[in-house]
């Protein structure tokens, strides 16, 4: 017999102790083949003054393990700290958020009995990167990064998802129509790797939209991929509308590793109080054993807790008179599903995985296109509080002379030089366009310049103290343009 496989396990902060003990008696009474090490997280270590909420020792478990079983933390108030959850994220390379949100009436409260959705977010990149700029007194800016290795890995993942576990449709949401080289690379990845799952419906929405036919009619959705910042808060809008927070759990899946952790957080203001609802964290394991192979536990664990519910025996966050039949704690509550493993619901669907089908995710290696680059011009932010534009315009005109000629400026994205309407209200920050001359009306058919003509303009403006702030090259990808134009360029 094979060895039992090692986890990492964090009972964390506030309630997170009571409802990983229901969550583990469960999955040994369901005959969970596991063993565990226990690692200290979050708020004790934060207050040791570890700013990371993590010591070394519990990095090198997590690293030897690969499995991480997490109940929620308590994040100190206060500056300084750093989030544990996207520490861990980033460092294990957990590009996935899987989140099923499903309701279960009648039993438990929702407008929306239909419901059976997968939010599948990208993990890794988008805002969330982090890297955040004040590039003058008015402006400040967050860098948006999508790469196509991100991009393709979650796409592809969502469609795995869909195949495994017989799902029927994945909808991908952008905001393409505005970013459309970041938003646009994720729809086009879409569109492309669709075609290779033709017995899966793909459909495409603007995130706005499809937020709001989300929460109207759920419904509709079946897997929902997208990127990092809507996709927090898509899923959360998805598990609000379920009935409760408390009954969701999510799966963060990278290459080598996987965390599985309830959605909610430690609800501190219930702690210790044999209140809490273990079911998100219960749900968490279901997926732990779907994704270690231990597929008849999962089952039995599913089964069982779906048994609980439809027996009205309920804790108090979902509690409703008429419908639930005993109010319980967190303990009693593990109890009833531990009477009830080998049982299956009555009236909720039954899990049934099949073995055969069922296959871990494999994402290909990604493999780099090679492409031609060429350069073809510069986007030079300058910061000017006492110019308008066509003061800045007229000293940026007479300045460069070399190969680069100023095109265009643009203030907050709108052009306000040449022909700028008086209207436009402007700020500090101001963003040059550079081109070769020749040819420059056309934006596809822009002449190459070279890095050399770049330097010699920026030591032109330094040494006429135009002050800059940042520069973006402008380049050419096969010969097609690679930056957005400016409103009205
Ligand atoms: P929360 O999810 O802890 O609580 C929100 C509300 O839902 C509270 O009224 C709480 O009592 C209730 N609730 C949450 N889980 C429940 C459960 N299992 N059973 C019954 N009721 C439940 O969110 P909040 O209050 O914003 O955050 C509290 C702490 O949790 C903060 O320190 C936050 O940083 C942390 N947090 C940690 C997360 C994690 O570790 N993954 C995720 C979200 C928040
Ligand atoms: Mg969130």
């Amino acid at each position: 017999m094979t060895s039992k496989p090692r986890i990492a396990v964090a009972k964390g902060d506030g309630i997170g102790p009571e409802i990983m003990d229901a969550t583990l008696r469960i999955m040994e009474a369901a005959g969970a083949e596991l063993e565990y090490d226990f690692i200290d997280i979050g708020e004790k270590v934060y207050l040791d003054g570890n700013t990371a909420g993590i010591t070394n020792e519990s990095w090198d478990i997590l690293r030897r393990n690969k499995i991480f079983f997490k109940a929620p933390i308590t994040t100190p108030q206060g500056g300084g700290y750093k989030s544990l959850n996207v520490t861990i994220r980033k460092s294990l390379g957990l590009y996935a958020n899987v989140r099923p949100c499903k309701s279960y009436t009648p039993y438990v409260e929702s407008k929306h009995p239909e419901m059976d959705v997968v939010i599948i977010r990208e993990n890794e990149e988008d805002l969330y990167a982090g890297i955040e700029h004040r590039q003058t007194t008015d402006v400040y800016q967050c860098l948006k990064l999508i790469t196509t290795p991100g991009t393709e890995k979650i796409v592809r993942h969502a469609f795995e998802y869909a195949r495994n576990f017989n799902r029927k449709k994945v909808t991908c949401m952008v905001k393409d129509n505005i970013m459309k080289v970041t938003d646009g690379l994720f729809a086009q990845v879409f569109r492309d790797i669709a075609t290779e799952y033709p017995d899966i419906e793909s459909d495409l929405r603007i995130i706005d939209i499809g937020a709001a036919l989300l929460a109207d009619r759920p419904e509709d959705f079946d897997v929902i991929v997208t990127l990092n910042l809507y996709g927090d808060i898509v899923s959360d809008i998805a598990a609000q509308i379920t009935g409760s927070v408390g009954l969701g759990g999510s799966s963060n899946l990278g290459k080598d590793f996987a965390m599985f952790e309830a959605v909610h957080g430690s609800a501190p203001d219930i702690s210790g109080k044999d209140m809490a609802n273990p079911s998100g964290l219960i749900s968490a394991a279901v997926m732990m054993m779907e994704h270690l192979g231990q597929l008849s536990v999962a089952e039995k664990i599913a089964n069982a807790w779906s048994r609980t519910l439809e027996d009205g025996i309920h804790t108090g966050d979902i509690f409703r008179e008429g419908v639930s039949k005993h109010k319980v704690g967190t303990k009693a509550f593990a109890d009833a599903v531990i009477e009830r493993m080998g049982q299956v619901p009555i009236n909720l669907p039954v899990l049934k995985l099949d073995q055969d089908s069922f296959k871990p995710i494999i994402i290909p290696e990604y493999n780099r296109k090679p492409a031609q680059k060429d350069l073809v011009g510069v986007d030079i932010f300058i910061d000017d509080s006492v110019k308008n534009a066509d003061e800045l315009g007229a000293q940026l005109l007479g300045l460069a002379k070399g190969a680069l000629k100023l095109k265009m400026i643009t203030n907050r994205g709108v052009k306000v030089f040449p022909d700028g309407l008086p209207e436009t209200f402007c700020t500090d920050h101001w963003r040059c366009r550079f081109v070769n001359s020749e040819n420059s009306k056309d934006v596809n058919q822009m002449q190459n310049v070279s890095k050399e003509d770049l330097l010699e303009l920026l030591s032109v403006l330094t040494r006429a103290n135009v002050d800059v702030v940042k520069t973006e090259n402008l380049y050419y990808f096969d010969g097609k343009i690679a930056f957005s134009l400016g409103q009205g360029e």
